[in-house]
């Protein structure tokens, strides 16, 4: 650790509970997909920034940029070969200053993705490391060894690969993505740098890629067989690259550097939000405690069936987490990792609880309509849990999951690395609908570089700007009705007497929701009004799979 850091004895200082990411609502902008300026099939920084408006009239208050730094694309850019620069074929630095300036004048704060558990096979610490040879001082940054232990890639296959020298190197997802050593002061000190480079830019803060899984247990046991989880079920035992001690007192050092910053735009404090998968909430309380991270996602709801039981279970113990912490566990419904909530509550539940092999390639019966009307009400359970919340760019368009891309369109090493027994996640990473009734509807001007349905014409947001039934306008009503009331965003919530199959909560003052998620209408509980409803109401009675907000 550098010199400045916060030392073990440091009294820990929570974060206030002012902090505007504590009740925030971000979205998540995908940048390769959301929208296309120079014409080139991929989206761009300039895309995002002429499509601003669009996030303005949502209403959310922070944008999180998945990775737009140079890279080769062996994981969509989640293999960094310059942690400093954008990637040409997204534009250029003064495109990114130009999309912070734009969305700060409209209120917008901007948070970028870090990506420190690995880098690229094709970044010049690793191409130093490969030509200096075993032993050498520039194998130290990675992790070299003379024989690889038992460790599995999350995408599947061996951690390990072998070098023309005789050495392997452990990359615990793609094989063009060689993990750092984290005990090594270089790695420390150049993320402390990119950190720095980022924040003089004016982002508001970080998302945190594989937050738990930078240090390595030293010596590299091996993991108990059967511990490692699978694509899509992240493992749930105690592994020797997961959670090491190391971790609280990095992210204490990163707390220091971001706390440094005055934030003129608002930012300040900035934020750090953890992407970690945890299996037990005693894994998450360290990190909680609020003197080093700012958030962890709440990532419970995301796997769940829709069966009010399931989710009040995820709930509870997430609002209780951050309750007994003073922690932020913003809640999640999607990202570009996981199928799109319109595909998972449209099938079958018990397909969800436990994916059967034709699942993961993506064969199964979807009932998009009943989807749709499950993902409208889900938006408004989580629009009035208590926090922040995230939104995965396309959600607001209740866009399904794309499970017919043809296999040689596929671009997720996911496909490839479990010998083609999961399709991967292109799915839900498909280039945004914006106008038109084809592809590529206004997304840019050339083909699209993941192929798109030819049946989205009624999901544009186009199409459903002027319809007061749209989806995209339900968001929009949500947001605006968020910003104003006063139950809304961080607190507490009250569980009411409801019938089996429905969720009630109460907000303080004056706030209640509902969802249905059984299978007869349900009289809706006493109140004066109805703020918002996901579907139509049948009088007094909340008809299944739907959702309302009352006061
Ligand atoms: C999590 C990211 O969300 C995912 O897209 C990526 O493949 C892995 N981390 C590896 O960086």
């Amino acid at each position: 650790m550098s010199a400045d850091n916060h030392s073990a004895e440091s009294p820990a200082q929570p974060y206030d509970q002012g902090a505007w990411w504590r009740d925030a609502v971000v979205y998540q902008v995908y940048p390769r997909s959301f929208a296309d300026a120079n014409g080139d099939g991929e989206g761009d920084l300039p895309g995002v920034l002429s499509r601003l408006d669009h996030l303005t009239d949502l209403g959310v208050d922070a944008i999180w940029l998945s990775p737009f730094y140079p890279s080769p694309l062996a994981d969509g850019g989640y293999d960094v070969a310059d942690y400093c620069d954008v990637d040409p074929r997204y534009g250029a630095l003064a495109d990114f200053d130009a999309l912070v300036a734009a969305a700060a004048a409209k209120n917008i704060k901007v948070i970028v993705d870090i990506v420190p558990n690995h880098c690229s096979a094709e970044h010049p610490w690793f191409r130093a490391a490969l030509a200096a040879g075993p032993g050498s001082p520039e194998r130290e940054r990675f992790v070299f060894r003379d024989e690889p232990n038992n460790w599995q890639s999350v995408f599947g296959g061996p951690a390990w690969t072998q070098v023309p020298d005789g050495q392997w190197y452990l990359h615990l997802f793609d094989s063009g993505q060689p993990d750092w050593n984290w005990r090594h002061p270089d790695v420390v000190a150049m993320f402390e740098r990119v950190l720095r480079f980022w924040l003089d830019r004016g982002v508001a803060g970080f998302r945190i890629d594989v937050a738990n899984m930078l240090f390595k247990q030293e010596g590299l046991p091996d993991v108990v067989p059967g511990s490692q989880g699978g694509p899509l079920t992240p493992g749930h035992a105690a592994v020797p690259y997961e959670h090491q001690p190391e971790l609280l007192e990095l992210y204490r050092s990163w707390r220091k550097i971001l706390d440094s910053y005055p934030g003129d735009r608002g930012t300040a404090p900035a934020c750090t939000v953890a992407e970690m998968w945890f299996g037990h909430p005693d894994q998450a309380r360290p990190y909680l405690t609020g003197d080093g991270l700012a958030q962890l996602f709440g990532f419970g709801l995301m796997p769940t069936p829709w069966s009010a039981g399931e989710f009040r279970a995820v709930i509870d113990a997430s609002h209780r987490l951050a309750r007994e912490t003073g922690g932020s566990i913003p809640w999640v419904l999607g990202n570009h990792d996981v199928p799109r909530m319109v595909t998972r509550f449209g099938v079958d539940q018990d397909l969800v609880r436990a994916p059967t092999p034709e699942v993961l390639l993506g064969r199964m019966d979807v009932d998009a309509e009943l989807g749709t009307g499950r993902a409208r009400a889900a938006a408004l359970l989580l629009l009035a849990l208590p926090g922040g919340a995230y939104i995965y760019q396309g959600d607001e368009l209740g866009l399904p999951e794309h499970l017919a891309i043809p296999d040689e369109a596929r671009q997720d090493p996911m496909f490839e690395r479990t010998l083609r027994t999961f399709i991967g996640r292109d799915g839900c990473r498909v280039p945004l609908p914006w106008s038109g009734v084809a592809p590529p509807y206004g997304f840019g001007a050339g083909d699209t570089w993941l192929p798109q349905p030819e049946d989205w014409a009624e999901l544009t947001v186009a199409a459903q700007r002027d319809d007061p039934g749209s989806t995209l306008n339900l968001y929009r009503a949500a947001l605006a009705i968020r910003r104003e009331h006063p139950a809304l965003g961080d607190g507490d919530l009250t569980w009411l007497d409801a019938p089996p199959g429905v969720l009630a909560f109460a907000r303080d003052p004056g706030f209640t929701l509902m969802v249905n998620f059984g299978t007869e209408p349900v009289p809706l509980a006493w109140h004066h009004d109805v703020l918002l409803a996901s579907g139509p109401l049948d009088g007094d009675l909340l008809p299944p799979d739907t959702g309302v907000w009352l006061s």
